[in-house]
């Protein structure tokens, strides 16, 4: 877990970017490092959501040169540092709402029996998902490009509950339209949390 930390570090701290220091001390301050990535899903283990903020910027790495390779025109609109921006710190949201606790669930034998798991408490700052890193993001100082916030905004696409409204539906489709850097976040995501992770 150590090294993932330093590669999480590193590839942020290569970016460069105004206020990003300030973003590995308060992810820090959160427990970002050691959180999980759900409570019964993919990373669901101590260092699990740094390991998907990897994941994800290993996927949408390896995306982003597909479709370069297809259309080298898109190359102003997927610059590498917003790569890593908007896929290493997509769900800096979560960092602080998982606890550990102990569970129940029935065994093989139908037995019950107790387990190490995780609960969750959204009260700290419950202000939605993508939304809510864009916030901690821009709070902590960070610069981010309209891009980056578009992207790391509407990540959760469908799966956000805020997509139901007919205004927010709209944004999102806005967005999808003029910002492939949402696309690749969205399939990045998708594609670590529903392949390489399960
Ligand atoms: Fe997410
Ligand atoms: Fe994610």
């Amino acid at each position: 877990m150590n090294e993932n930390k330093m590669r999480f570090d590193s590839l942020l701290t290569e970016t460069a970017r105004r206020g990003i220091e300030n973003v590995m001390k308060e992810l820090d301050g959160l427990g970002f490092y050691t959180a999980p990535a759900s409570t019964r899903f993919h990373g669901n283990y101590p260092g699990g959501l740094l390991e998907h903020s990897l994941n994800v910027y290993s996927e949408a790495i390896l995306i982003r040169e597909t479709q370069l390779r297809l259309n080298p025109e898109l190359e102003s609109k997927l610059p590498s540092n917003s790569i890593a921006i908007a896929a290493l710190l997509h769900d800096v949201c979560k960092a602080e709402i998982y606890q550990p606790e102990r569970k129940s669930r029935k065994n093989a034998t139908g037995q019950w029996e107790s387990y190490d798991g995780y609960g969750v408490d959204y009260s700290a700052f419950p202000i939605g998902h993508g939304e809510k890193s864009v916030i901690r993001l821009l709070r902590w100082g960070l610069e981010m490009t309209d891009d980056e916030i578009m992207a790391i905004r509407w990540h959760m696409s469908g799966f956000d509950l805020a997509f139901q409204s007919p205004e927010s539906r709209n944004c999102y489709h806005a967005a999808s339209g003029k910002c492939p850097l949402l696309v690749v976040l969205r399939a990045a995501d998708d594609l670590a949390s529903h392949i390489l992770e399960m």
